[in-house]
């Protein structure tokens, strides 16, 4: 159980939401063959160029070190996942869209915040 101040908590839960949208995004656009839009959409939203928009710096430091670590590795896959979908193979993109979803789920098999 992760104490977190209840307006991180909010904002946490809040970018959790928008990550399942981006997953479901990614799914359908592996689906219909545009492995660009998904590299794209991917580093943009979960790769490791997302980390300001999430304001990654600000709740960081609240999150105990494994929890860093498990939300490091999820984005370090997903940018993983964009530069493999760049290379225009499905199955491996699906392959590596699975990493991204190891991550959620180790991460939520570790912790909680209410
Ligand atoms: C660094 C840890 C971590 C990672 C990585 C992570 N989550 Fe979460 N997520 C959490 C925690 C903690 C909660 C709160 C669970 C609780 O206390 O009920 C949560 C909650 C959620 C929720 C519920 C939001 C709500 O409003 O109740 C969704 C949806 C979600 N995560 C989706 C995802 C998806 C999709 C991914 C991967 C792309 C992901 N998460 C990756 C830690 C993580």
């Amino acid at each position: 159980m992760v104490d977190l101040p209840a307006p991180m908590q909010a904002h946490m839960l809040q970018n959790m939401r928008g990550h399942l949208v981006v997953v479901d995004r990614l799914l359908q656009l592996l689906g219909a063959g545009e492995l660009d839009e998904a590299s794209d959409l991917a580093e943009s939203e979960l790769g490791m160029s997302s980390l300001d928009k999430h304001g990654a710096s600000h709740i960081a430091p609240y999150y105990p070190e494994g929890m860093r670590q498990a939300g490091t590795e999820l984005h370090h896959a997903a940018s993983r996942f964009s530069r493999t979908a760049q290379e225009g193979d499905v199955p491996s993109a699906y392959r590596a869209l699975q990493d991204i979803t190891a991550s959620c789920v180790a991460c939520h098999a570790g912790y909680r915040v209410r």
